[in-house]
């Protein structure tokens, strides 16, 4: 397959200031196009701001500016927006452009030439909010969920597009491409959809009405409905028709949105580019919804609106990009807030990640002369070695399968597996013996060509963390192809004598919170105040969540379990855990025979300090609970579960 990948954003509406949601879907395209990009792709990005329709003029009335000020106004702001997140898109397109306008015109000319497009008179309901007639069906409570106000009655005469007469075909296409929408869930939502009518599409608005809009090209009467309009900013960005980029890269395009825009980009935009004779779009991925971190919808007056760029300036980009791709599964809703960041920035970017590029350092500087020397590797170095050359494929087709936050999981077992390596081989004991000083070399050289695979594996979600990780060992940039072998760093690399901390800690309780509160927002001050309450009013013994959240319990499926001689308490267990394997020693033997066990799905702490019980390193510790009588059963999860879930 050729190697060319097309990725775009929804293009933002300019009647409001970019927020979470914005950022969410172009965090997600950003690390996809990087991902491939590194992975050898011609990768392209496209962003944009969708800047026509009936509700921009009015917020444009509202504010007592011309259209067009206010639209240049919001817009620069999202190109400034991006910045702030490090988004790194190739183009940026405004639906007020000529490049569109042209574009838009010339396929509704199209269309109409061929009958596609026909005049008729149309009473229905209207919604505002989203620019379109709805149905009835659609109604919760006299109103569409996502619209503030009931709908209005319209009679209008307007031109209307034959969408109707593409259901069948647009069924059987579905039906016979199972990627075409992806997660399953939205494919099944829209096959639901097209088992009923869907009607013709109305594709114009009277300019008396709606001043602001691209004219019908044979009636200038009429401006285009914002739908027909704004979807055709994919192919017009890259110069439809006869552009070489759209030639290039129109084949190989997935669109990125949000469920909320999953009926216009999965019935109308098909339907519309089969009338226009265009080719259809490879794929279209739906994310899910951010809510508050209570999990309700965000609001103002909740006080619970996440700033991505207020977060960015507190923590910056990569913190938040992070934590958005890392925190939830890419299809579903998911509670997000300040306080999980600060957790997952805290557990795995600092102590996991940024923890041992500074032990690695620090023992190269001190015993070392920052020089990386010629490793000699012995079979205790291969399970790192064959983990580490085989992650660049697992967290690939994890990433193929849209499975963002697992793929960063993966690689982080595998930062965690390169602690463990670090803590058992304890070079700073080597240290100490100059006879064991090329072990303490091959050790510390393994746990750089770790890093520098996993810095790789990680620039597409955190691409200055990354490139500051391989800056402070001394390595240059490498491509994705560069990490299914060991060894590729070379021997001499000379590391830099100073370098800042990566990720400086962060304590919570110090914290002010500002960035949980909207940037236009007046501080709210019972909800600004809120965390610190909770941690004055503790009672003794009791913790709080983050000191919760840094115990870290994982689903670990039992694979072997045996008896530890001369003790009668002891049983050796061997877990896996997602792609790792590790031992853990567990007093239980009293109570379980070791084949009662093998194939159970236990809890297990992970970020234990590894302890020797008779000559073995336990690398964690299995959750069980016991009654007063004595009795012990180990805690279990569904044999389902997936092992190395998270247990929370
Ligand atoms: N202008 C249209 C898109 C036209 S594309 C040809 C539009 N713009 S929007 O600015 O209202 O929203 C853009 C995207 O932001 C939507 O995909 C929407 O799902 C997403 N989000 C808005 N709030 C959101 C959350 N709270 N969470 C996740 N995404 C949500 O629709």
């Amino acid at each position: 397959m050729e190697k060319t990948f097309y990725v775009t954003t929804p293009i933002y509406y300019v009647n409001a200031e970019p927020h979470i949601g914005h950022a969410y879907t172009t965090i997600i395209a950003d690390f996809l196009t990087r991902w491939y990009r590194q992975d050898g792709y011609d990768a392209y990005l496209l962003t944009g701001t969708d800047e026509h329709g009936e509700k921009i003029y009015q917020a444009a009335q509202a504010e007592g500016q011309t259209p067009q000020a206010l639209v240049d106004k919001i817009s620069q702001r999202f190109v400034d927006a991006w910045k702030v997140l490090d988004i790194n898109n190739d183009d940026f397109i405004r639906t007020t452009q000529p490049r569109h306008i042209k574009v838009v015109q010339e396929v509704l000319q199209r269309a109409y030439d061929t009958g596609d497009i026909y005049h008729a008179e149309y009473e229905g309901l209207y919604s505002v909010g989203q620019e379109r007639f709805i149905t009835e069906k659609e109604l919760v409570d006299g109103k569409l969920p996502e619209d503030r106000d009931p709908p209005e009655i319209r009679r209008e005469a307007n031109y209307f597009f034959r969408m109707e007469k593409y259901r069948p075909w647009l069924t059987e296409y579905i039906e016979a491409n199972p990627d075409f929408i992806q997660p399953e869930r939205y494919r099944n939502e829209v096959l639901g959809i097209l088992r009923e009518s869907i009607g013709d599409l109305s594709i114009s608005r009277p300019r008396a009405r709606v001043p602001w809009g691209i004219p019908i090209p044979w009636d200038t009467e009429h401006v285009t409905y914002v739908w027909f309009d704004a979807l055709l900013n994919y192919a017009s960005a890259l110069g439809y028709p006869d552009n070489e980029k759209y030639q290039r890269y129109w084949p190989h395009v997935w669109h990125m949105i949000g469920k909320d825009i999953l009926k216009t980009h999965a019935v109308f935009w098909p339907t519309m580019l089969k009338a226009a004779g265009m080719p259809l779009y490879q794929r279209l991925n739906v994310g899910g919804y951010l809510l508050g971190d209570d999990g309700r919808k965000m609001s103002k007056s909740l006080g619970n609106v996440v700033n991505p760029f207020a977060l960015a300036e507190k923590y910056g980009p990569d913190a938040v990009r992070y934590f958005l791709l890392r925190e939830l599964p890419y299809g579903l809703d998911g509670a997000i807030g300040e306080r999980g960041l600060v957790a997952r920035y805290n557990a795995e970017l600092a102590n996991d990640l940024g923890n041992l590029v500074s032990r690695a350092r620090a023992l190269l500087g001190r015993h070392l002369n920052n020089i990386l020397p010629d490793p000699e590797q012995s079979v205790e170095d291969q399970l790192v070695i064959d983990v580490g050359v085989a992650l660049s494929g697992q967290v690939r087709s994890l990433i193929q399968g849209l499975k963002f936050n697992t793929a960063l999981e993966e690689v982080f077992q595998f930062v965690r597996q390169l602690n463990r390596y670090f803590n058992d081989q304890q070079p700073w004991s080597l240290a100490k013996d100059p006879a064991l000083k090329g072990r303490l070399g091959t050790v510390l050289y393994n746990v750089v060509e770790g890093l520098r695979i996993v810095s790789v594996l990680l620039e597409p979600a955190i691409p200055q963390k990354a490139k500051q990780i391989r800056v402070d060992l001394g390595l240059d940039d490498y491509k994705l192809a560069e990490t299914t072998t060991w060894g590729i760093t070379p021997v001499g690399t000379k590391l830099p004598v100073d370098a800042s901390i990566l990720f400086p800690k962060i304590d919570m309780e110090k914290n002010d919170n500002a960035a949980l509160q909207g940037k236009n927002n007046k501080p709210n001050k019972t909800t600004h105040k809120k965390p610190q309450v909770a941690v004055e009013v503790a009672q003794d013994g009791e913790i709080s969540i983050d000191d919760f959240n840094k115990i870290e319990l994982r689903v670990a499926e039992v694979i072997a379990v045996e008896k530890v001689p001369k003790a009668d308490k002891l049983l050796k267990l061997n877990l896996r855990l997602g792609a790792e394997e590790r031992v853990v020693v567990s007093g239980i033997a009293a109570w379980y025979k070791p084949e009662e066990i093998v194939g159970k799905k236990v809890v297990v702490v992970t970020n234990l300090k590894p302890a020797k019980l008779r000559g073995i390193v336990s690398e964690g510790m299995i959750l069980a609970a016991e009654d007063d009588a004595g009795n012990l059963s180990l805690v279990e999860a569904d044999i389902k579960m997936a092992s190395g879930a998270k247990v929370r």
